[in-house]
């Protein structure tokens, strides 16, 4: 077992204009398009990995005097920041396209049926989940370029949410294996994790590309396509690997780009240094 380490919660501020494009990014909109459609899933995803978190420890599945129920506390109260923040961002772009509220009413209906599955498939859920995002990360670092010209905002809102993803890549997975763990558990986690992650980018991203006029544009779908594909090459070791005996996510390589970007936020002002092409 890893030692346990506190997670620090930032409150950061984002200002946003009313009128938010839906695509984000003149130059590349299915970036945005597709960055879009993952932040959909967050105000359902992250709350149900908040949920099985603190259902652990409210039926002390964990001593409170383990270590790990502190780091799963300050993981929990990071993660409620994530959410708040897409949902926020989300309500900017279903002003832009009101068939968002039916994809939100959809996603909050297949987390409802995963809550009935129990807390520790939950955890199962959440660790394979990390796993998930951790490796978003690292695809994210190695593809910002596809940035260039962004709205601050978004950019800036999308790379913190994934440093932090990236400082607390251990938490959950610490939080399941204190409660008792099995890698089939989590192997079956993994499964449903990818899958509705897979599911949902889909949605989202075949909504917003019917609102913006690029669902008959073979080349936004090429785009799409070609980045998916590139996310699964880059997803699969990990997530088998993950899914071995003795694997720990504290073996995996941090993405170089956003592993000191957090040692910026400013307390004072509650914010990080805008994203800018390092
Ligand atoms: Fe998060
Ligand atoms: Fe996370």
């Amino acid at each position: 077992m890893t030692e346990a380490s506190p997670v620090p919660v930032r409150h950061v501020r984002f200002s946003w204009p009313d009128d938010l494009e839906v695509v984000w990014i003149p130059d590349e909109p299915e970036f945005a398009i597709a960055a879009n459609a993952v932040s959909l899933l967050m105000p359902h995803a992250e709350p149900y990995v908040v949920w099985s978190t603190r259902q652990s420890l409210s039926e002390s599945l964990i001593s409170p005097q383990d270590p790990i129920s502190i780091e799963a506390r300050a993981y929990v109260a990071q993660e409620a920041q994530h959410h708040a923040q897409h949902r926020r961002f989300n309500d900017l772009l279903t002003l832009q396209v009101p068939a968002i509220s039916r994809l939100d009413r959809h996603f909050g209906r297949i987390f409802s049926w995963l809550k009935r599955r129990g807390c520790r498939f939950g955890l199962a859920f959440a660790a394979a989940f990390e796993t998930i995002a951790f490796v978003a990360a690292r695809w994210v670092d190695r593809n910002q370029r596809h940035l260039r010209g962004a709205d601050p905002s978004a950019a800036t809102m999308f790379l913190w949410h994934l440093a932090e993803e990236v400082e607390h890549k251990s938490v959950a997975f610490n939080t399941y294996m204190a409660t008792g763990g099995g890698r089939l558990r989590y192997g079956c986690a993994v499964v449903v994790a990818a899958l509705v992650l897979a599911w949902g980018a889909l949605l989202g991203s075949l909504t917003m590309m019917r609102s913006t006029g690029r669902l008959w544009k073979p080349m936004s779908h090429l785009k799409l396509a070609r980045w998916s594909l590139s996310f699964v090459f880059a997803a699969m070791p990990t997530m088998v690997v993950s899914a071995l005996p003795g694997h720990h996510p504290d073996q995996l390589a941090n993405p170089a780009g956003l592993d000191n970007w957090l040692s910026n936020f400013d307390e004072n002002t509650s914010s990080v240094p805008p994203w800018a092409l390092p």
